[in-house]
């Protein structure tokens, strides 16, 4: 997902737009550009690598006195990372600049149909919207109008931020599928493509809806539809707190958000459940409609499918309810007879993955009712759900999702608690015991990470020397050992596997030897003693096995080379304890190995095509 950002006003632009692409630069990292207005022209600059390189090249330039601008941090798309395919992109004749967030799956008819009147000079698929803006604007037509047609021809997702030459103080803006708003400032405005870049000037906004152009100036914005009619849009305060660029006393954003996991498992519970009982506020999914639910189809992609998948070994339990988990890019193609008796639980950090809304608009076309798990407010899936709970994380700004995923978890545990007492498949005394093992997990967390910290970066160092990982785990830990080897091999590239222990055997036991390492979750369940058979299968065939338990003295002298002791805690509880060590071991393997721990190569924060 790449950023796009946007202000205009009385204050110098430049600054104020490197600011909020620093902000945005968690999206997509591989380049970055601003265009400035000074009135008589448009200046561009852009660079391949990161926000801070352009903030050199500006530095180093003499800007040009100016009065707004516009600016893109890009994660490629289409065209390699370079500095002719970084954002802005301009048309022919420099009339206007133009920053995109999203995919034009047309561009290459589009491309081949204006080749011979227009130069393009990258090989990205924004380019094209420039000139064909361009094209009309040269036909006589308004900027309005240039901008409709333009877009009534592309098809696929696009944000846009434009700046026109001839017209100093606006930028227009355009929403089709990817997220786009506008900060309403005293005498000065923004565009955004996400909030947390403009909560340090404003917390008033306007989120355009899909097929609305707006027209932004000092003074305010105007919005039209694609029709070109006139709307007006209420303004909204946005609750998000402005989150710090700064690290703080942390290296990285990643390893400041698994520190902020006890703090926020104890704000959930506090929102949902300061009472005795589960509530999720007026106009949430009633009891009765609780009670009507036959099927509950839980979609997410990455880390939100495996905080899904485990809570679905929650849900099964409710009786007359039958559960799936899905990916999101598979459900949406699945050929099921979905009636309004089924629940679509949708889980997503940013609210704006392509796949999960993809899979959400499938669910709605067939008469299901949407429940979303989300941390973003106002993003496209809370907008789409009939029912949300806010997983209250905060901004995430490491590529590799840890908070959002045991708050996930953590609201998704509540969620099934309510439905199971809404429908009578648990009694009060049993909501009473769960809730008060649910109390403990902050303070266990807090615990596991000032006791464990050190052990964890020690096995790291240790086990950073092997070239593939294999996680395994049986029941509610399966999805917990999918959710490992994902961390691990998204910031460490190291080849990881994450697979349900009773399928090594079946074949995976074949990459055992002693270069390879098996992270295997034992939680103090009937599963225990045949995760310990399965350590003995490796054991014997000489891997390294680092054991990560509740019931240390349970395993067996010599079996693990490593053990990471737990506090004892409930089987389905130990997911949200044992993601912690398993968060410390991936960001200090990473560490050890000098990875970009926060931007990972190839990766973006959310991935808004599909
Ligand atoms: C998680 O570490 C990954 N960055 C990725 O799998 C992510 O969970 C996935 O893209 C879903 O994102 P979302 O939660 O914003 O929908």
């Amino acid at each position: 997902m790449c950023g796009i950002f946007g202000y205009t006003g009385k204050r110098k632009p430049a600054g104020i737009l490197l600011e909020g692409l620093k902000k945005l630069e968690y999206r997509g990292y591989d380049s970055c550009g601003i265009a400035l207005n000074t009135g008589q022209r448009l200046a561009v600059f852009k660079t391949k690598g990161p926000v801070s390189k352009l903030a050199g090249i500006l530095r180093d330039r003499k800007i040009p006195a100016c009065c707004c601008g516009i600016a893109h941090t890009r994660w490629a798309t289409h065209g390699t990372p370079t500095r002719i395919n970084a954002h802005p992109h301009l048309d022919c004749w420099k009339k206007l600049a133009l920053v995109h967030n999203g995919i034009i799956e047309n561009f290459a008819g589009i491309k081949k149909k204006i080749a011979s009147e227009h130069k393009i000079k990258s090989s990205t698929d924004t380019e094209i919207i420039a000139h064909l803006i361009g094209g009309f604007l040269r036909k006589g037509l308004s900027k309005k109008r240039a901008i409709l047609k333009t877009a009534a021809v592309l098809r696929g997702s696009f944000a846009l931020g434009i700046l026109f030459s001839d017209e100093p103080g606006v930028i227009w803006g355009v929403k089709k599928e990817s997220p786009l708003m506008a900060g309403l400032g005293r005498g000065e405005c923004f565009l955004s493509s996400d909030s947390v870049a403009m909560l340090s000037w404003t917390k008033k906004a306007v989120y355009l809806k899909d097929e609305e152009v707006a027209r932004i100036n000092p003074q305010g914005i105007e919005v039209f539809s694609f029709r070109g009619k006139k709307v007006f849009p209420q303004p909204v305060v946005i609750k998000q707190e402005a989150f710090s660029t700064e690290k703080g006393r942390f290296q990285h954003f990643m390893l400041k958000e698994i520190f902020e996991q006890p703090k926020v498992s104890a704000g959930i519970l506090s929102r949902y459940a300061g009472r005795s009982e589960v509530w999720f506020g007026k106009g949430f999914l009633s009891r009765q409609a609780a009670n009507k639910i036959r099927r509950i189809f839980i979609v997410a992609c990455g880390t939100a499918y495996h905080a899904g998948f485990s809570s679905k070994y929650l849900f099964e339990r409710i009786k007359g309810l039958s559960v799936e988990a899905d990916v999101s890019s598979e459900f949406r193609y699945r050929k099921v007879d979905f009636n309004r008796n089924d629940l679509v639980i949708a889980i997503s950090q940013s609210g704006e993955t392509a796949d999960t809304l993809a899979a959400v608009n499938f669910a709605k076309q067939q008469g299901c009712r949407i429940l979303a798990v989300c941390n973003v407010e106002n993003s496209a899936l809370t907008r789409a759900a009939d029912f949300v709970v806010y997983t209250l994380a905060g901004p995430e700004i490491g590529v590799a999702s840890t908070k959002a995923f045991t708050a996930q978890m953590f609201c998704l545990y509540l969620i099934y608690l309510y439905i199971a007492r809404a429908r009578g498949s648990i009694v009060k005394e049993q909501e009473t015991v769960f809730l008060a093992k649910a109390k403990k997990i902050p303070l266990l967390q807090n615990k596991i990470l000032t006791q464990s910290l050190n052990q964890v970066r020690s096995i790291a160092r240790q086990f950073s020397q092997y070239g593939c990982f294999l996680f395994l785990g049986r029941g509610i830990n399966f999805p917990l050992a999918l959710e490992g080897a994902l961390k691990l091999k998204e910031i460490s590239y190291i080849p990881a596997e994450g697979y349900a222990a009773g399928e090594m055997k079946h074949g995976p036991i074949a990459l055992i030897d002693e270069y390879r390492a098996v992270v295997c979750l034992l939680s103090s369940d009937s599963l225990f003693e045949k995760m310990v058979s399965n350590m003995q299968e490796i054991k014997a065939r000489k891997g390294k096995v680092l054991a990560i338990t509740d019931r240390p003295s349970a395993v067996p002298k010599g079996l693990a080379d490593k053990v990471i002791a737990l506090p004892k805690i409930s089987p389905e509880f130990f997911p949200l304890l044992a993601s912690l060590p398993l968060q410390l071991f991936a960001y200090f393997v990473a560490k050890n190995l000098g990875r970009a721990i926060d931007k990972p190569r190839n990766l973006a924060k959310s991935v808004t095509v599909e």
